[in-house]
């Protein structure tokens, strides 16, 4: 079949490089891709908000399936935009219609949904310019650390999690009073602190049944030993130890089971990716957030953990047999390193050349996937924060990142950082 993906980061890069190794892929296009995807299928100029342009493509080439990488075009409606034409009816569109994707969409509406289907999750209440003094009281009664969320999507800054309930009470004015997201902030939720290991499970569903495809723990913030500021995810490892067989029966019997089948109940058209981002609070799982797709860089792991064809399982959502297909992971653990520019997640340069990309095997124990790169002339250039990630396995979390960071000691670009001690608490 003829495959479209949109998107351009190095989780487009991972699911081009999966979707290309099926027997069921013919030809696969990128909307818009990036030099890493050019080396495996054929990018599109066509942006992840231009639905009618990107229409027009999966017209004049046939697309039979058309994968959604990022949550925005998601969020703004595509797979209902695809549905609700003839010309295109007949797509499989893989991701939630816009409004299943509120899951990921609205907070307010995740933690409502959570709420009808008794879902573990943490303490909230949600509060708009309408409701502003109940809010300032009730921040002032709340315990310490506080977390105040813009609704909407604000590009993953939209989280605050104050110490003090002064820095609460002016992130709560700035957002309402200041809009300081934007329309994301014109609802806020204030949300207890959950204290515990954060990790990720995935699921592909059809609205109906699901499969679990893989699970990470992904290292966020900029400094070794989690420290500094935030960014979109530095690395991560797969399997996570702690996530065995007992963690994962909780997980799937209190959140996944009770998720697909509230999405099912409700109605919601959701033929996709599920990210459940949870905390692992003293061995019991509740949610911090959904998210309608995969995540980056979880999927830079999972993707090549998993060994079952992806197609194949993509497909399924669209038949009734997901329940049917076998999931099955390659032996070993599997780790990835996130090289990003000088700067991030701050201000940072782009444009520098990026040196010792021929040098990388691409073998089953190392692949490189580009996320921030984009070409100048020929040659292939850094163009975002997260500029390009290398993903190891090993018989050890600790053998797959030494392989991973041995690789991109032979990748130079100016400014290039990584972090050292992905998976730190795992050694051995
Ligand atoms: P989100 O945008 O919902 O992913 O939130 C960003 C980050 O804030 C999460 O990845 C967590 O690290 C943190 N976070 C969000 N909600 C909570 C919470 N209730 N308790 C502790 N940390 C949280
Ligand atoms: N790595 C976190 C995310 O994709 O949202």
């Amino acid at each position: 079949m003829n495959i479209l993906l949109i998107g351009s980061g190095g989780r487009e890069h991972a699911l081009a490089w999966k979707v290309a190794q099926s027997y069921h892929c013919d030809h696969l296009y990128i909307a818009p891709g990036n030099p890493g995807t050019a080396a495996i299928g054929t990018n599109l100029p066509i942006s992840i908000d231009d639905f009618e342009g990107l229409k027009q493509a999966a017209i004049a080439h046939q697309i039979d399936m058309m994968i959604v990488g990022p949550e925005e075009p998601l969020v703004k409606g595509i797979f209902d935009f695809f549905a609700n034409d003839p010309a295109t009816q007949a797509i499989n569109v893989i991701g939630p219609s816009a409004a299943a994707a509120q899951l990921e969409g609205s907070k307010a509406f995740s933690k409502h949904f959570m709420q009808r289907h008794q879902i573990p999750t943490a303490g909230y209440a949600e509060f708009t310019i309408d409701n502003y003094e109940q809010g300032r009281q009730y921040i002032a009664a709340h315990s310490l650390p506080i977390v105040l969320k813009a609704d909407g999507l604000a590009a993953g800054k939209g989280v605050i999690i104050a110490t003090t309930h002064q820095e609460a009470l002016e992130s709560f004015e700035s957002m309402l009073q200041h809009k300081q997201f934007g329309t994301a902030s014109a609802r806020v939720v204030i949300e207890e602190f959950l204290t515990g290991i954060e990790v990720s499970v995935f699921a592909l569903t059809d609205g109906k049944n699901y499969q679990i495809i893989g699970h990470a723990k992904d290292y966020k913030r900029i400094g070794e030993g989690d420290t500094g500021l935030n960014t979109g995810g530095m690395g991560c490892v797969s399997p996570v130890p702690f996530m065995d067989e007992a963690f994962m029966a909780k997980v799937e019997e209190k959140i996944v089971r009770p998720t697909i089948g509230g999405i099912s109940k409700e109605g919601l058209a959701y033929k996709g990716f599920v990210f459940f981002g949870l905390m692992n609070c003293d061995g019991e799982p509740s949610v911090i957030e959904y998210n309608c797709r995969l995540g980056d860089p979880e999927t830079e792991v999972i993707l090549p953990r998993l060994q079952t064809d992806l197609v194949s399982i993509l497909a399924a959502t669209d038949n009734g047999t997901l329940e049917d297909v076998n999931i099955e992971y390659n032996e070993g653990a599997f780790a990835t390193v996130m090289a990003v520019s000088g700067g991030y997640p701050g201000d940072y340069q782009k444009g520098f050349p990026i040196n010792g990309l021929d040098l990388i095997p691409q073998n089953q124990k190392t692949t490189l996937f580009q996320a921030g790169t984009g070409f100048k002339d020929d040659s292939i250039v850094t163009n975002g924060g997260r500029v390009l990630t290398i993903t190891a396995q090993g018989n050890t979390i600790t053998e797959a990142v030494e392989t991973a960071k041995n690789a991109l000691n032979m990748i130079q670009f100016e400014g290039m950082n990584f972090r050292k001690d992905i998976g730190y608490e795992f050694k051995g």
